[in-house]
């Protein structure tokens, strides 16, 4: 793949009067929506952290038309901040950011509810953060141990003796919805329905298809609402429909905006994770040697295939005009974090493009940073720990199988199938 420059990404499309021609640049390519084949497939975005780069670049929106990254800002195209240090800014100034609008795909078809705890800012996040945190706590998180160990090992069982497994459709696509429908009480039978409704609201780019499932979600979502109300249970959505904050129970936009957002950010971010690691682990037979040989490793090891491999970059709305890095935001102004970008700083990270699962202080931007840090963030890293803990006690060396494209989107629901094989000893 040729290595892309500053110059050969620049354009000359119209921007806004606060936008200096030369931080104008096309970055629709490091959104995700471009497959590589790559080890590592990150590796194109890394260079916009560098030394030589300028602070905050601007994507403008295409003068055709077409989204690219330029349109995260609507007709007036996209800040898109790029080192280390600068997005750390953007996640947790709260006074100059907001994250208003965020997720909220719902207003497309006209929902006024607003997306929680996402698209709240602080001081009213707290209340929302406060109230769902005992269901991410670590001791929920260790309540919920045995059965996340008990779903790994029974899939792993099934297809250990066949020698093969398509691990991104067959087991992680399958395993955290699994756990993650059984932590919120929604039916199993609705598996199949809601990936499809999340494909079409994150990928299918058509917004016939999008206000479909949107519809469909939605109208779903709050008749399960209803039925929690008549029939509680012992799982998470019945605790926010009864639920109260100071004192008052939840009126009845924020139980669908709290339900609503659980759904849309709980669903297959961990799905998306595991995929690309096994693909990694496939592709680098050494980072298999050396987790076999020391399983101790697996929890920092879990935390670089995180850094390495950030599924979302998130964006913040500017909230007043001020000055940054030699240019004026404008209130409205929208800044893009490009995480794969931030994730390779080299000021923050010695050797950036190793995997290296002894490295320390491993503060990177998967879960972004801030008051809205992900807070299914320990349920996601107890997840992926449990599973490589268990696999590499139950499968021997494996690779990609023969034939196999192993194309990948570096983005959610990243790569739809990925066969694996290993040789199985049988004994006489
Ligand atoms: C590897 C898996 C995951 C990744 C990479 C991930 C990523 C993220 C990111 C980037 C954000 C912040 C978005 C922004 O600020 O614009 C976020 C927030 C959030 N995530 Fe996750 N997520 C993962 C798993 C989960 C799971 C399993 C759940 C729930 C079961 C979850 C629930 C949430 C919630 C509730 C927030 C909003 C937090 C707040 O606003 O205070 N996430 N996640």
């Amino acid at each position: 793949m040729q290595q892309r420059t500053l110059d050969s990404i620049r354009v000359n499309w119209p921007a806004p009067d606060n936008v200096p021609a030369d931080r104008k640049v096309d970055l629709s390519w490091a959104l995700g929506m471009t497959p590589n084949d790559l080890v590592d497939p990150y590796e194109p975005c890394g260079w916009l952290s560098g030394n030589s780069i300028p602070h905050l670049l601007f994507n403008p929106a295409k003068p055709d038309g077409n989204a690219g990254f330029g349109a995260a800002g609507g007709s007036r195209g996209t800040w898109v901040a790029t080192h280390y240090k600068d997005i750390e800014r953007v996640y947790s100034d709260n006074d100059c950011f907001s994250n208003k609008g965020t997720a909220e795909f719902q207003r497309m078809i006209g929902e006024t509810f607003r997306s929680i705890p996402l698209a709240i800012d602080p001081p009213e996040h707290s209340k929302y953060r406060l109230f769902l945190m005992p269901h991410f706590s670590p001791s929920r998180i260790n309540k919920m141990q045995d059965q996340i160990r008990g779903v790994v090992v029974e899939m792993i069982d099934e297809f250990a003796a066949k020698g093969e497994v398509d691990i991104a459709w067959d087991f992680g696509r399958v395993f955290p919805v699994r756990i993650f429908m059984s932590l919120m009480g929604f039916p199993p039978a609705m598996f199949e329905q809601f990936l499809d409704w999340e494909w079409d609201i994150l990928h299918s780019n058509s917004m016939e298809k999008m206000s479909a499932a949107l519809r469909g979600v939605l109208d779903f979502l709050r008749g399960f609402i209803a039925e929690k109300e008549s029939i509680p249970d012992d799982h998470l959505v019945s605790a926010i429909v009864h639920g109260k904050i100071e004192g008052k129970p939840l009126t009845d936009d924020e139980k669908i905006g709290m339900v609503w957002f659980l759904w849309l950010g709980g669903l297959d971010t961990v799905a998306a994770t595991i995929s690309q690691m096994f693909r990694r682990l496939a592709l680098e037979p050494e980072i298999q040697h050396q987790l076999r040989a020391n399983p101790e490793l697996i929890p920092s090891a879990v935390e670089e295939f995180l850094r390495t491999q950030p599924i979302l970059s998130s964006g913040r709305l500017v909230k007043q005009d001020f000055e940054w890095h030699g240019v004026t935001l404008k209130a409205g102004d929208m800044v893009q974090c490009l995480n794969p970008s931030g994730n390779f700083d080299p000021t923050q990270f010695a050797d950036p493009r190793r995997f290296d699962m002894t490295r320390k202080g491993n503060r990177h931007f998967t879960f972004v940073a801030g008051v809205h840090l992900c807070l299914g963030a320990p349920l996601a890293r107890r997840e992926l720990r449990i599973l490589l803990e268990e696999w590499f006690t139950r499968i021997p060396d494996f690779r990609v199988k023969p034939g196999t494209n192993t194309s990948v989107y570096p983005f959610l629901l990243s790569i739809r199938n990925l066969p694996l094989v290993w040789d199985v000893t049988t004994h006489p």
